[in-house]
C-alpha cells in the first residue's frame, strides 16, 4: 500500500467511533445513513469484519414500520444542529425522521459476492431488516403504488442543496414562529460552501412540520411541504432491489422473490415517469405540481446504475454526459454547468462527490461505457492526488472543499485501488 491508501486507512481510523464512523469530526458527528453503506466498501478492502458492524449498526436505529432513519444521534453533541430535540423522533436511540438513499442492500451483495461463509451468514442475518427497510420505501414513500417513490425532504435524498430541489422548496412558507437557531455547519465550514440561510429557514420548516405531526409518513406525505422524486434515490432503490433479489435468490426465499419482482417492475414504471422531453433525460420531478427540474446532475447519470430506461433514453444520457465531460475538468458535477444555477464551489450545486461517482462508474461500465466508466475514476483519484480527502471537489479547479478528512471520500479511493 501506498502513501494516500494508508491516509485512507488511517481516516476511517480515526472517525471510528466503536461499531459506526462519523462522516467528519466536528461538522458531522454522529452516524449517517448512506454514509456508512459507503464506509463499509472501505473498511471491506482491510477489515471486513468492521465493514459487517458499520451497516449492522446502522439498524440499531431502524423504526418500527421499517424505515432506516438518516442520522443515529448516538450521543448529544452540541457541535451539530439540528440535533435530537429538534426532531423529537421518540425513538432510542433518537434519530432524524425521514431516511436516505437505500445504498446498504447493494454493499452487502457485494460482501456477499467477494467473500465466503461468514458474510454469507451476515447477508441472511440482516436479510429481513433490508426486506422491511425497501418494503418501507415501496409502501410509505409511493402510496399509491405509481412506482415513483418520494422524498419529504431535500435531506432525504442525500444531495441538499441541489438546484433540483428549488422547484418544490420555493412553495415552502416558512412560518413566523420558526424561531431564531445558530446553525452549526457554518461554524465549520465557509458559508460560500453550504446552503444559503434562505435554504437553512426551509429545511427546519419541513421539519418543524414533521416534528409536530410526530413523523406520521402519512401525513408528511400528503400535507407536508414538500414531496419530489429524486433520481438518486429512485436509482439507488432500483439497483439494490436487483441486488436484494440476488440475496433472496442465494436464501432460495420464494416470498421474498415475490415481493421483490413486484418491486423491481414498479421501479422501472417510476423511472420513466421522471423523464423529462425538454431536458430530454432523467430529472427530479415536484410530485405536488408535476413540475421538473430543467437540467441533468449526475444523479441523473444514476440511471445507469439503476439499470434504467429504453436504449434510447440512454443513448441521450450518454450524449448528455461525454458533453458534460468535455466541458470539466474534473467529473461528474452535481448540476450541468451548461445550465443557470451552477455554482462550483457550493455543495450539491456544481461540486463532485466521489461517491457519486463511483455508483456512476458501476452503471457506465455495466452498460459497456468502459471509456466513461474510466474518465470518471480516474477524475474521482486525481482530485484525491491533488488535494486530500474532502468532502467535495470544484469540478473546474480539482479545489477540495466542505469537511476534511472525509469517511466517503477516503472509503471510495480505498474501494477504487484496491
Ligand atoms: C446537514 O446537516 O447538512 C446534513 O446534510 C443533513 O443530513
Amino acid at each position: 500500500t501506498n502513501d494516500l491508501e494508508n491516509r485512507a486507512i488511517a481516516i476511517l481510523k480515526a472517525n471510528d467511533r466503536g461499531g459506526y464512523t462519523v462522516p467528519t469530526a466536528g461538522l458531522y458527528p454522529y452516524q449517517w445513513n448512506w454514509d456508512s453503506a459507503f464506509a463499509a466498501l472501505g473498511f471491506a478492502t482491510f477489515d471486513r469484519d468492521r465493514a459487517w458492524r458499520e451497516i449492522e449498526t446502522l439498524f440499531d436505529g431502524q423504526w418500527e414500520d421499517g424505515m432506516v432513519p438518516h442520522i443515529i444521534f448516538r450521543k448529544n453533541d452540541p457541535g451539530y444542529f439540528p440535533g435530537p430535540d429538534i426532531w423529537g423522533s421518540r425513538t432510542e436511540p433518537p434519530t432524524s425522521g425521514h431516511s436516505q438513499p437505500p445504498v446498504v442492500a447493494s454493499v452487502a451483495r457485494w460482501l456477499v459476492e467477494t467473500g465466503g461463509r461468514e458474510d454469507e451468514r451476515r447477508a441472511h442475518e440482516m436479510f429481513p431488516k433490508l426486506m422491511a427497510w425497501h418494503e418501507w420505501w415501496h409502501c410509505y414513500r409511493d402510496p399509491d403504488e405509481t412506482g415513483l417513490v418520494g422524498i419529504v425532504h431535500p435531506w432525504e435524498s442525500g444531495r441538499d442543496n441541489c438546484p433540483d430541489w428549488d422547484i418544490g422548496m420555493n412553495n415552502i412558507v416558512v412560518p413566523d414562529d420558526l424561531g431564531t437557531y445558530h446553525r452549526r455547519d457554518t461554524d465549520w465550514v465557509d458559508p460560500s460552501e453550504r446552503p444559503t440561510q434562505e435554504t437553512y429557514d426551509r429545511y427546519l420548516t419541513i421539519v418543524k412540520f414533521g416534528r409536530e405531526c410526530g413523523w406520521d409518513h402519512d401525513i408528511v406525505v400528503r400535507e407536508g411541504p414538500f414531496f419530489m422524486a429524486d433520481p438518486c434515490v429512485q436509482f439507488v432503490l432500483m439497483r439494490a432491489d436487483r441486488d436484494l433479489m440476488a440475496l433472496a435468490e442465494r436464501f432460495d426465499d420464494a416470498r421474498a422473490r415475490g415481493r421483490i419482482a413486484d418491486w423491481v417492475a414498479r421501479d422501472e414504471a417510476g423511472a420513466q415517469a421522471m423523464w423529462s422531453d425538454e431536458a430530454c433525460g432523467f430529472v427530479a420531478t415536484d410530485l405536488r405540481t408535476g413540475s421538473k427540474s430543467p437540467a441533468i446532475t449526475n444523479a441523473s447519470m444514476l440511471a445507469f446504475y439503476g439499470g434504467a430506461g429504453t436504449e434510447e433514453q440512454r443513448a441521450e444520457m450518454v450524449r448528455h454526459a461525454r458533453e458534460i465531460l468535455d466541458g470539466c475538468r474534473y467529473v461528474f458535477p452535481s448540476w450541468d454547468p451548461r445550465h443557470e444555477g451552477f455554482e462550483q464551489r457550493r455543495y450539491w450545486r456544481g461540486p463532485v462527490w466521489s461517491v457519486m461517482n463511483w455508483m456512476m462508474a458501476a452503471g457506465f461500465e455495466r452498460h459497456g461505457l468502459a471509456d466513461l466508466a474510466m474518465r470518471v475514476r480516474r477524475d474521482t483519484l486525481a482530485m484525491v492526488r491533488q488535494s486530500g480527502f474532502f468532502e467535495y471537489f470544484d469540478p473546474l479547479t480539482g479545489e477540495g472543499l466542505g469537511g476534511p478528512n472525509f469517511t466517503w471520500t477516503a472509503a471510495i479511493h480505498l474501494a477504487l485501488v484496491s
